[in-house]
């Protein structure tokens, strides 16, 4: 990587950042599209944001990711917010048009993107059932209802949440139906045997816990998982499908997409296919 006077700069704003794939995904393939251009992470506490934000104007940065517990909170300092990311409630990504800062949020297209290339799963016209109602739920909400998903039911552990996430989005999107249950094995059978895909959003399974029900042993033969959470190990909810011959896919190839839409945001060109997988899957 050769840095001179006309290498565009961009990064990541969070805290914490250490911990965050997104410097080696993003550099592996600015290098080689053979971009000018460098990726930092910029470790950013909260009293800062503003001020944060404000550098990516007065220093001429290319553009930023932005990840927790900023996603929300930036909002306000935007010049720009893209539907999608409105609707969502969080930016992930910041591109600098010109001194105009423009948020969008490439989580959900990522998880479209991973549904698509990892599961073959096309959403128009499919039912699915949702477990969770966080940020990391609304961002599959609003992508899969813009995909044309049938319906999608949001089962949440406080289900007050789901109640408020349904009545929020119902009736935003033509021709897709949004409801919620509690999250129980009575309240779930019936929608589990009629699913084609089951959304993992929370994050039960990141330490190895399982849900105290059975969840993919109710899924039909076809129906696939998509579960947001990865770990070093299959989670019990993954194991299960395996055990079931169930399809399914981990929030790592999301990852992946959200990296590769917010690259194809800044430089306007797509990545080169497989760079950003390969640094996550070492
Ligand atoms: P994110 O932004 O990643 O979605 P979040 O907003 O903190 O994170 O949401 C976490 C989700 O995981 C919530 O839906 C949460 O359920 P509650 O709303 O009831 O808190 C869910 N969650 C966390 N721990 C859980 C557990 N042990 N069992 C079931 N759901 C759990």
């Amino acid at each position: 990587m050769q840095i001179n006077g006309s290498t565009k700069v961009l990064g990541i704003i969070g805290d914490p950042i250490a911990h965050s794939f997104s410097p080696a995904m993003q550099n592996a393939a600015i290098l080689a599209a053979g971009i000018n251009a460098v990726y930092l992470p910029f470790h950013v506490k909260t009293v800062n944001l503003k001020q944060a934000v404000e550098a990516i104007r007065s220093l001429s940065l290319t553009g930023v990711n932005v990840t927790v517990p900023h996603k929300e909170d930036v909002i306000p300092f935007l010049d720009e917010i893209d539907p999608a990311a409105k609707m969502i409630g969080a930016v992930n990504t910041i591109v600098n048009r010109d001194g105009r800062l423009i948020g969008y949020n490439t989580d959900g297209l990522g998880f479209i993107r991973s549904l698509q290339d990892d599961l073959d799963f096309q959403p128009s016209g499919k039912k699915v059932v949702l477990l969770g109602a966080g940020g990391a739920a609304r961002a599959a909400i609003v992508s899969l209802a813009q995909s044309g998903v049938a319906h999608i039911l949001i089962a949440n552990r406080t289900f007050d949440k789901a109640e408020q996430l349904a009545g929020e989005f119902s009736g935003h999107f033509s021709g897709v139906e949004i409801t919620s249950a509690e999250l129980d094995e009575q309240s779930l059978i019936e929608a589990l045997k009629k699913a084609h895909l089951l959304v993992n959003t929370t994050v039960v399974g990141l330490q190895g816990e399982s849900f105290p029900f059975p969840i993919v042993e109710k899924l039909s033969a076809d129906a696939v998982l998509y579960d947001m959470v990865y770990a070093p190990a299959l989670t019990p909810l993954q194991q299960t499908a395996k055990n079931h011959a169930v399809s399914f896919s981990d929030g790592r190839s999301m990852l992946v997409g959200q990296g590769e839409e917010a690259f194809q945001l800044w430089f306007e060109t797509k990545p080169p296919a497989e760079i950003m997988r390969l640094q996550i899957v070492k």
